[in-house]
């Protein structure tokens, strides 16, 4: 197989071999920091080290030396995900450690601390590591312990860690004053769910709390207040992406200097190494998304507008040629962007868009929007000649007010991110073998056409 055919060209990824969850995501002097898990030894996961990447515009990345190795003197085998955080003077960066034997991941984890001081780039360990251990929580059974984020309030610094209690997933918070000594406080969320709660994240407006975490599958969110005991109350509950291990996982947030709140998150391609092993590289990291709170408690995702900087040559909507009772876009690729404006109020079918089509229809990959169940699927049945096992369609719903849809459609060789009424994202990972799977197609009578709006671009850096 043609490994390039799949390979995306306008979303981050390392030059070679294995990434998963982006860490530590950090605004800071002007630039948007990445660190990534990344095995810089192959194309399957092992040996985690904190890959490391900078941006000055959320599009385009420079390379940077990796930030955080296994301390292998010290008994270290990986350094899990964690977060950064910059307190004036110096950046610190907080990870799980797992080691040899008893430090391993189901029960003996510990979180550890490096700093910078100089703009980012190296990292040097604390001599006092490890800055929690799990003895911390006294009798309180706590497992799958890792992941830390940390965040400001005041003079207080605020973290929460990921794991699972009594068989079932849980968030743990804990306070500090300096960095370095750390207080348990409580349980902040236990889930329904028996996975752990891997990469917690809390992005704060006022007195409202957003909990972002990834418990397995699909990555949740819970908006709510914090109690006096620091439990988190809930108000809101939320999908951040469908997409889940096919799709999307494991995000990080940042919040920049105008305040935005900016979400990572990683694509994985586990699905094609399982089936036919990969080569040189696996993993991707999502498009940068806006996330903004409403009144209702809800989060709003959108694509961050620096994207539109890939934008380049254009066909509208009076280049689709009919062809039967579809219509076929005035551009092909593989590393588009659609935007479309549907008014489905009277549609009585399903709306189909059809992306990394070959000419005769054998391949391609089907968004199809069913109005009466608010629904968008992303269906792969036909996305792959080959019989890849992950042709499952990936669903969500979406949210309107007056039977409208905007969507803005990426696509990237073997991503597809579809934002919808910029209140949720689905993501999918697809694997086209013909090269000329390409086409754009609307499906559909054009005389009772929802489309009002379409507009396409073919995307490069
Ligand atoms: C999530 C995760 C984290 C862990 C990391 C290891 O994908 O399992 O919980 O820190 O990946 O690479």
């Amino acid at each position: 197989m043609n490994q390039n055919l799949y390979r995306p060209t306008y979303h981050f990824m390392p030059e070679q071999n294995w990434m998963n969850d982006p860490n530590g995501t950090i605004f800071f002097e002007g630039y948007y920091h990445l660190f990534y898990q990344y095995n810089p030894y192959g194309d399957k996961w092992g040996t985690i080290h904190w890959g490391h990447a900078r941006s000055l515009d959320l599009v385009h990345w420079e390379h940077l030396p990796i930030a955080l190795y296994p301390s292998g003197e010290l008994g270290e085998v990986h350094c899990f995900s964690g977060c950064a955080v910059h307190d004036g003077t110096e950046a610190r960066i907080f990870y799980t450690s797992i080691g040899d034997g008893e430090r391993n991941p189901a029960t003996g984890a510990e979180q550890w601390m490096a700093a910078s001081t100089d703009g980012l780039l190296t990292w040097q360990k604390h001599p006092g590591n490890p800055v929690i251990t799990s003895a911390v929580h006294g009798d309180a059974d706590v497992r799958d312990w890792r992941d830390p984020f940390v965040w400001r309030e005041g003079e207080d610094w605020f973290m929460v860690i990921g794991g699972s209690s009594e068989g079932k997933g849980c968030v743990t918070i804990y306070k500090s004053e300096d960095l370095t000594s750390w207080t348990f406080l409580n349980f902040l969320y236990k889930d329904e769910g028996e996975f752990s709660c891997e990469c917690p994240l809390i992005y704060r407006e006022g007195d409202r709390y957003v909990l972002i975490y990834s418990p397995g599958g699909v990555v949740q969110y819970i908006t709510g207040t914090l109690s006096d005991s620091y439990q988190l109350v809930p108000e809101a509950r939320g999908v951040v992406d469908p997409g889940s291990w096919e799709g999307y996982y494991a995000p990080n947030l940042l919040i920049d200097d105008r305040n935005r709140c900016i979400l990572f998150g990683w694509m994985p391609d586990e699905a094609r190494g399982k089936f036919e092993g990969i080569s040189g590289w696996s993993g991707v990291q999502a498009l940068p998304r806006e996330l903004t709170l409403t009144d209702s408690g809800k989060l709003a995702i959108k694509p961050v507008p620096e994207l539109q900087k890939l934008r380049g040559r254009h066909s509208g909507q009076e280049e689709l040629v009919p062809a039967g009772a579809d219509r076929i876009a005035g551009i092909e690729g593989r590393a588009l962007e659609l935007s479309l404006e549907l008014d489905l109020a009277g549609a009585e079918s399903p709306f189909r868009i059809s992306v990394l089509r070959s000419a005769d229809g054998q391949e391609e990959t089907c968004i199809v929007i069913d109005r009466a169940a608010q629904q968008i699927t992303i269906d792969r049945s036909r996305s792959s000649l080959s019989p890849l096992p992950h042709s499952t369609p990936i669903s969500g719903n979406y949210e309107t007010t007056d039977g409208r849809l905007k969507l803005n459609i990426f696509v990237d060789h073997s991503t597809v991110e579809a934002f919808c009424n910029e209140t949720m994202c689905l993501s999918a990972r697809v694997y086209p073998t013909l090269a000329h799977s390409t086409g754009v197609l609307l499906y559909g009578e054009p005389a009772h056409s929802p489309l009002i709006q379409f507009d396409l671009w073919e995307l490069s850096q």
